[in-house]
């Protein structure tokens, strides 16, 4: 192990749901952890092994001591809103949050020493795919303040590249469902947009139907396609991009995908599987900016850092139903 390797990762948003699951990984994996949260959308209960400092990210000074106490070689950087409908509503939430946001906290790291950086990146960077699956040279071509708000840290996050000392890997993740498989940690649904814990809020809670918007593209069953990639596995991806930067590895991005595209409803299918019952749901029309069919093209993920999914459609929706059902007398 590199030097690097031995600091502690300081991981922003680490109390979120992929960001938990990212500690977790960590810690198993041998690394020292602090997590760096606000707590706006993330839960302390789900920080399961880990210190954890309250704070916002755009604070210079708590982040500059959380670094300098914890001595924090490498950052993994989840915090950020994520609400596509929201930031197209209320932009400037998202330029000041995600945006001036993660360039105060890159300032606060680089002056603390820290210049190896993990990003939360999103394959909406591409926006409507023109061929799938998704390589990492599809064109940038965001269709959300959402998806700009990742698009320009990626390119923040290059010219940090080449002004100064600073590597990163941005991680341009799929769709992210699933629970972790000892069931102590899963999604929140109380804000979530995602099919995944929408199908399950339907079945479970039985208070409203989940609505298909658009059954007549063309695909093999009329419904949208997409990568839907379990938490444990994309946890994984963060640790190997963190071995990746420790061992010399330049400024990348990566997608990180199965290559397997599922339709919404082969997602009702399996959850119908795994709950031995049907969710509930009606056919609405198609919504204006939803991509037919986006996948990844794993292969760079595998070839820059010896990363590859491990689990499938099954074990996702296993795993949330699980933990959703596990949830429901916190969530009634
Ligand atoms: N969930 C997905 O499918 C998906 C897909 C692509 C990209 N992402 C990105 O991955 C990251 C994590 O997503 P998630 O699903 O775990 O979201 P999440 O909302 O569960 O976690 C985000 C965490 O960041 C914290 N946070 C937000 N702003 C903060 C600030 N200014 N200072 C300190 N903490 C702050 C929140 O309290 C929360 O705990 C986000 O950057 C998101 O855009 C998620």
């Amino acid at each position: 192990m590199t030097q690097t390797l031995d600091g502690t990762v300081l991981v922003t948003g680490g109390a979120g749901y992929i960001g938990s699951h990212t500690v977790r990984a960590l810690r198993a994996a041998g690394r020292d952890v602090v997590v760096y949260d606000s707590l706006e959308l993330g839960r302390r209960e789900a920080v399961v092994d880990a210190p954890i400092v309250v704070g916002d990210i755009r604070d210079n000074d708590l982040v500059t001591a959380t670094c300098n106490e914890h001595g924090v070689t490498q950052l993994v950087h989840f915090a950020a809103y994520k609400a596509v409908g929201e930031s197209m509503e209320t932009p400037s939430k998202y330029w000041r949050n995600n945006v001036a946001g993660s360039v105060e906290l890159i300032e606060a790291c680089l002056a603390s020493g820290v210049n190896h950086v993990v990003f939360s990146s999103s394959c909406s960077v591409n926006g409507t795919p023109e061929v799938v699956p998704v390589t990492e040279t599809a064109p940038i071509r965001p269709e959300s303040v959402y998806a700009e708000s990742k698009a320009m840290v990626e390119r923040i996050l290059h010219w940090y590249g080449q002004t100064s000392d600073l590597r990163s890997v941005s991680l341009r993740y799929f769709n992210a469902a699933g629970a972790s498989f000892d069931g102590r940690i899963g999604e929140d649904w109380t804000h979530s947009q995602n099919l995944v814990p929408l199908a399950m809020k339907a079945l479970l809670l039985r208070d409203r139907r989940l609505k298909v918007f658009g059954t007549d593209y063309d695909t093999p069953d009329g419904t949208c396609i997409r990568d839907y990639i379990h938490v444990a596995d994309l946890a994984d991806a963060h640790v190997k991009a963190l071995e990746y930067l420790g061992t010399g590895g330049d400024t990348v991005a990566v997608n990180v995908g199965t290559g397997v595209g599922s339709s919404v409803l082969d997602v009702l299918d399996e959850t119908a599987r795994a709950a031995g019952e049907q969710v509930p749901y009606d056919i609405a029309p198609r919504r204006a900016g939803d991509p037919v069919s986006t996948y990844a093209d794993p292969a760079f993920a595998e070839k820059t850092l010896g990363w590859k999914a491990q689990h499938d459609l099954a074990a996702i929706v296993d795993s949330a139903y699980a933990w959703h059902k596990s949830q429901l007398n916190d969530d009634r």
